[in-house]
């Protein structure tokens, strides 16, 4: 069974990687956990960047006896001109017992699942979406606050090209809980109805910023350099709009000063910024778990 969306996964299945990733959380911070996969081997291919994704998929893989290997994809065969099609089957035939992949293009990972044997696991496809990243921000609010039934949850940025708004927005109402997609105009799908960030800020219970990619500042807005965060980002007084105990969120990598206000995000009474690392690190051991072993 591969894990390449949100809606992929059964209500059941969400359940147990939420409970399961809690109990890694709450249980063995810092420690190999189980040898739940011992001797197995995860094969992490990253096509674009990633800090946190990259680094929790090989560490979760390692908690569980497994080990990780990276292909380090710009100094691979794909340099050579070598298709996607071609990298999988060359991959498949070392037989790996799981392959992670981020592409920059939608769909790539169905691609790759389709010639694996093993199962894949989806670390981000183009603006498609990033599941895992979902399940690590559900868990995080369900750790902090207890439940994630009835809250009201505003999503802020780039929705346009934001593949963990698109995965969140699945997830979450699922959940129970009420999601509010706002950004700027330009940076809007065309087939959600606009809301100003103001109107989704308010009386949120959690509020998840979005990486705004520094070129489009320019490019799309129009917005001379500091002014994102005045109309569009997270400041103290937007904050002060939502409710009185509310989260923020991010999912990393940050903008200080454009997307958000850098002492609300280093502020430990507001942001679960840091627990959503250390949570993606639980869940993934959940993912990783159900694929290769069949259950957690
Ligand atoms: C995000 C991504 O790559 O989709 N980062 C992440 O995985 N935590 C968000 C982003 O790049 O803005």
């Amino acid at each position: 069974v591969d894990l390449l969306s949100i809606d992929s996964l059964s209500d059941g299945e969400i359940a147990e990687i939420l409970d399961r990733a809690n109990e890694y959380f709450a249980g063995n911070r810092g420690r190999r956990s189980s040898e739940r996969l011992h001797g197995k081997i995860v094969f992490n291919v990253f096509y674009e960047n990633s800090t946190r994704t990259a680094m929790s998929f090989a560490t979760a893989a390692h908690r569980l006896g497994a080990s990780a290997i990276a292909l380090s994809v710009e100094r691979s065969s794909v340099a050579k001109g070598e298709t996607l099609e071609d990298t999988a089957r060359t991959l498949n035939a070392m037989r790996p017992d799981a392959l992670v992949i981020r592409h920059r293009e939608n769909g790539a990972p169905e691609v790759v699942a389709e010639i694996m044997e093993a199962p894949v696991l989806n670390a981000g496809d183009g603006t498609n979406e990033h599941p895992t990243q979902a399940l690590l921000d559900a868990a995080s609010i369900r750790h902090r606050i207890g439940r994630i039934d009835g809250l009201k949850v505003a999503i802020c940025g780039d929705i346009r090209h934001s593949r963990v708004a698109r995965s969140n927005a699945k997830l979450l109402p699922r959940l129970g809980a009420e999601v509010r997609l706002a950004g700027p105009p330009e940076l809007m799908p065309d087939d959600v109805p606009s809301l100003s960030i103001d109107e989704a800020i308010a009386d949120a219970d959690v509020v998840m910023m979005l990486r705004v990619q520094r070129e489009r500042l320019e490019a799309e807005l129009g917005d001379a350099p500091g002014e994102y965060l005045s109309r569009y980002g997270l400041t103290r007084d937007r904050l002060a709009m939502a409710s009185a105990d509310a989260v923020v969120m991010h999912p990393g990598p940050m903008n200080r000063g454009v997307e958000i206000d850098g002492g609300i995000a280093d502020d430990p009474g507001r942001s679960l910024v840091t627990l959503q690392v250390e949570m993606g690190v639980a869940v993934r051991m959940a993912c990783l778990e159900l694929v290769v072993a069949g259950g957690v």
